[in-house]
């Protein structure tokens, strides 16, 4: 039931297309990652010069392009959360152009897939020149924004060769996550202490499993609600919201269909006006303090003819047609709402007969500013 990764095999097997195929290896990028990042006596294991420059810093930058900048958002959270260190999140290639006032000791972190995106070296390019200490999370070693920061961590997720992309945006969640563990201990802190991520990875890594075997499921939530529409929308709050958008881009970039990710509660400050007889909302739900509160916005929707469909973590399980993802801690939640988000762009896309792995206007690493 289980598949493994070789790195060096960019073969599509049995595939009709390689996007599903990389959504599939999740679980086993899960699995490495806990393997390449904690030791046999299970304590996380991060570069030692990586922890303490995190630790010294006041406050974090996190730059990055499309879904890595999604990647970000999910991690803000599991930083501040773990590792309590204030956290900015910016998109590469505004930051570049429009630096904000910096704190005292910034630590600057790159995500990127490839390692190459053009937008996120213009910004590590005016780090390097102020000397100020940089870490980039890639996916290929040796890349350029590897080279040419201080620290490089390893995403370990093997070649991704659809353009749209699912297990590196995982995999920078974990990494984030692993990072925020190893500095919160350095620091001393009690909620990284008990913060067992090694468990969560495996739960997580079961849990994708489980969503994966459970695709035809997400298939006919394409059919029946995504083959004739033209747009449609995302909706969840805290680390859920950070979620929304990553489904709505992915969803669009495939499907062309226009999608929104939005806050739950924001979109009734005007959006909602959009909402028709037969317009897909997909409301995600992980969030202890606001679960109630997107149930109603689900209501406001569906009160306006929305077809919602709801991911939700068990224990907030509420409705017969709830797809109900299996429940973890809730910062690492998104590792497993972003399954069916990718599993629902990926069937919206092949369902019209489109080219799934190269969606039209896009590339997969973007070297122009
Ligand atoms: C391109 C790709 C996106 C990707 C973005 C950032 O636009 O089409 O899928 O998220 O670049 O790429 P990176 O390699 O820096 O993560």
């Amino acid at each position: 039931h289980t598949l493994d990764i070789d790195p060096n095999a960019a073969s599509k097997g049995t595939y009709e297309f390689y996007m599903l195929k990389e959504i599939d290896e999740q679980p086993a990028v899960m699995r490495r990652l806990s393997q390449t990042y904690f030791g046999a006596d299970g304590d996380v294991r991060v570069e030692q010069s990586i922890v303490d420059a995190v630790a010294e810093s006041d406050r974090i930058y996190i730059l990055a392009a499309g879904t890595s900048y999604h990647a970000g958002l999910v991690g803000k959270n599991i930083i501040e959360k773990y590792a309590d260190i204030p956290v900015e999140v910016g998109l590469a290639s505004e930051f570049g152009y429009h630096f904000p006032k910096l704190s005292k000791k910034p630590f600057f972190i790159f995500l990127s897939q490839s390692g190459e995106t053009a937008d996120s070296r213009v910004v590590l390019k005016q780090v390097n020149e102020r000397n100020l200490p940089s870490l980039t999370m890639t996916n290929v070693e040796g890349s350029t924004l590897s080279r040419e920061a201080t620290y490089t961590m390893l995403l370990e997720a093997g070649p991704e060769i659809a353009v749209a992309s699912t297990k590196a945006y995982t995999a920078q969640i974990a990494v984030q996550a692993i990072l925020a563990k190893a500095v919160g201990e350095k620091k001393g802190l009690q909620d990284a202490k008990d913060f067992d991520l090694k468990n969560q990875l495996a739960l997580v890594a079961e849990g994708m499993q489980e969503l994966v075997d459970g695709k035809e499921k997400i298939d006919e939530l394409a059919k029946k609600y995504l083959a004739n529409t033209r747009n449609a929308f995302y909706i969840g709050r805290g680390v859920d919201y950070a979620v929304a958008l990553e489904g709505a881009l992915k969803l669009k970039e495939v499907s062309y269909i226009e999608t929104e990710g939005f806050a739950a509660a924001e979109l009734k400050h005007g959006t909602i006006a959009l909402i028709e007889d037969g317009t897909p909302v997909i409301a995600l739900i992980n969030d202890p303090a606001t679960a109630d509160l997107t149930r109603g916005n689900i209501q406001e929707v569906e009160s306006r003819g929305a077809n919602v469909m709801t991911f939700v973590g068990k224990d907030f399980a509420r409705k017969d047609d709830d797809v109900i993802l299996p429940q973890v801690d809730y910062y690492m939640s998104p590792l497993l709402t972003a399954v069916p988000a990718q599993l629902l762009a990926y069937y919206a896309s092949k369902n019209k007969g489109l080219d799934v792995d190269k969606p039209r206007n896009l590339a997969k690493s973007v070297t122009v500013e």
